[in-house]
This record gives C-alpha cells, sequence and structure tokens, in this order.
C-alpha cells in the first residue's frame, strides 16, 4: 500500500493560504509516490475540496460529533463533513483530548458516526512524556487502541507521542520501529485479519530533514503532519521522502 502523506492544519489558515497550499499539492501530486491527505479547518473544507477536484489529494476534518444532527451549537457532523467534500476525518487527536476532554469511548462514538457516513476515520494515540519515562507507553498505547475502535475497526491509525507534537522532538527511529509493531500486533490480535493491513501513520515534528528515515521503518505506513503541512515545499518535503 502506498504512504500517506496527511496534513493537519489544526486552527490555521485563511482563503488565501488556502489557495495557494492546495495549487501547488496539486500541481505536484501526480508525480508523487505516496497519497495526500489535507485537513484544514472546518471553515475550509469545502473549500479545499472544491480546489482538489480531479486531483487524487484527498480532503479531510480534524473531529465530528458522535451524532449525525442535532442541537449542539458549534458542532459539525461527520455528514456535513462528507457533504463538504472530505473522505476522511481525524479523531481522537491528543490536542481534542487535552483541550476538550475527549475519552476513548467518545473517540469510539465518533468512529462510528463518521464510518456511517461514509469518511474514514484516523485514530490518534500516543503517551505523554511522563508516561514514556515511567515504561507504560506502550499500555498506554493498548489501553487507547482498546477503547477507541471497534472489534470491526477499518481505518487508519496514527501513532502520536504527545511529548513530540509541535516540539521538534521525536522518538529515536528504535521507539517508533518498537512502537509501530507494537500497535500492529495489538491490531492483528484485537481485529484479527483485518488488522494486518491497516495503515499505521506516524505523528509529532516530521519534517523534511527526518521524513526519510521515519518514512522507511517497518510498520509506518505514512505520516500525520501539523506545522510543516502548512508550508506547500515542507509538506511535499516529507511527500518526496516516502519510500514509495
Ligand atoms: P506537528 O503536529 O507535526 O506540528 O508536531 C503533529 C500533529 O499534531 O498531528
Amino acid at each position: 500500500m502506498r504512504q500517506l502523506i496527511a496534513g493537519n492544519w489544526k486552527m490555521n489558515g485563511s482563503l488565501t493560504m488556502a489557495r495557494g497550499l492546495l495549487d501547488a499539492l496539486r500541481a505536484a501530486d501526480a508525480a508523487l509516490g505516496c497519497d495526500l491527505l489535507v485537513c484544514p479547518p472546518a471553515t475550509l473544507v469545502s473549500v479545499a475540496a472544491h480546489a482538489l477536484l480531479g486531483s487524487r489529494v484527498a480532503v479531510g476534518g480534524q473531529d465530528c460529533h458522535a451524532k449525525p444532527a442535532g442541537a449542539h451549537t458549534g458542532d459539525i457532523s461527520a455528514p456535513m463533513l462528507r457533504d463538504a467534500g472530505a473522505s476522511h476525518v481525524i479523531l481522537g487527536h491528543s490536542e481534542r483530548r487535552a483541550d476538550h476532554g475527549e475519552s476513548d469511548a467518545l473517540v469510539r462514538a465518533k468512529v462510528a458516526a463518521a464510518v456511517a457516513a461514509g469518511l474514514l476515520p484516523i485514530v490518534c494515540v500516543g503517551e505523554t512524556e511522563a508516561q514514556r519515562v515511567g515504561g507504560q507507553a506502550e499500555a498506554v498505547v493498548a489501553g487507547q487502541l482498546a477503547g477507541s475502535l471497534a472489534e470491526d475497526f477499518a481505518g487508519v491509525v496514527a501513532y502520536e507521542p504527545v511529548w513530540a507534537i509541535g516540539t521538534g522532538r521525536t522518538p529515536t527511529e528504535a521507539d517508533v520501529a518498537a512502537m509501530h509493531a507494537h500497535i500492529r500486533a495489538e491490531l492483528e490480535r484485537r481485529l484479527g485479519a483485518g488488522g494486518a493491513g491497516l495503515r499505521i501513520l506516524y505523528g509529532g515534528s516530521v519534517k523534511p530533514s527526518n521524513a526519510a528515515a521515519l518514512m522507511a521503518l517497518p510498520e509506518v505506513g505514512g505520516a500525520l503532519v501539523g506545522g510543516a503541512s502548512l508550508v506547500a515545499e515542507d509538506f511535499l518535503g516529507i511527500a518526496r521522502a516516502v519510500r514509495g
């Protein structure tokens, strides 16, 4: 399977910025050996979907509500994202878990909502620095997988150590490889054969200079990129570094 390089713009982006960036991705996409996904803020999902129409660059949301519609001021549902042109949605990002107190059970409900709406969920897991130092990283991630994924899960998992997000720090290549092997084993144990083929992305301070080494590791199916996804040359630099 081709690797997936996914950009999480977080709470960044304007109409002007989006147009320039998306045009650059569109122009470069055909020559890449990987799949591209952009996840702009909800205000720009429809803009991105229109700008990328006819290209292979996919568009995703950064979160969705667990209900398809209703009295939930300020929230956005999975069918709304689909309607706006999204095909994917990031769920359970550590910033959502921290800023909005999202639990594994809520993430699991959101995954069900996303799938019901025809979106491919990208479920984020990862330990804090204290948990890694305390030797609990694998147990924490196993717990998040068990709580967030139903037995028929068929989406993407993103391993994002919380302490590596936006910090410029990354785990060692050995630690990334070990955690991805652990996640693969957990997916196979919990999902059976279905767990064998799911993409497992690495996220946390991925940039052009470290992408080739990270993307060459076994069981790394691509990257979830935050800061570097806001600059076309950086995001494309990462995409060009994949093993193809
Ligand atoms: P970063 O963010 O690339 O800026 O570290 C990654 C993420 O949060 O998905």
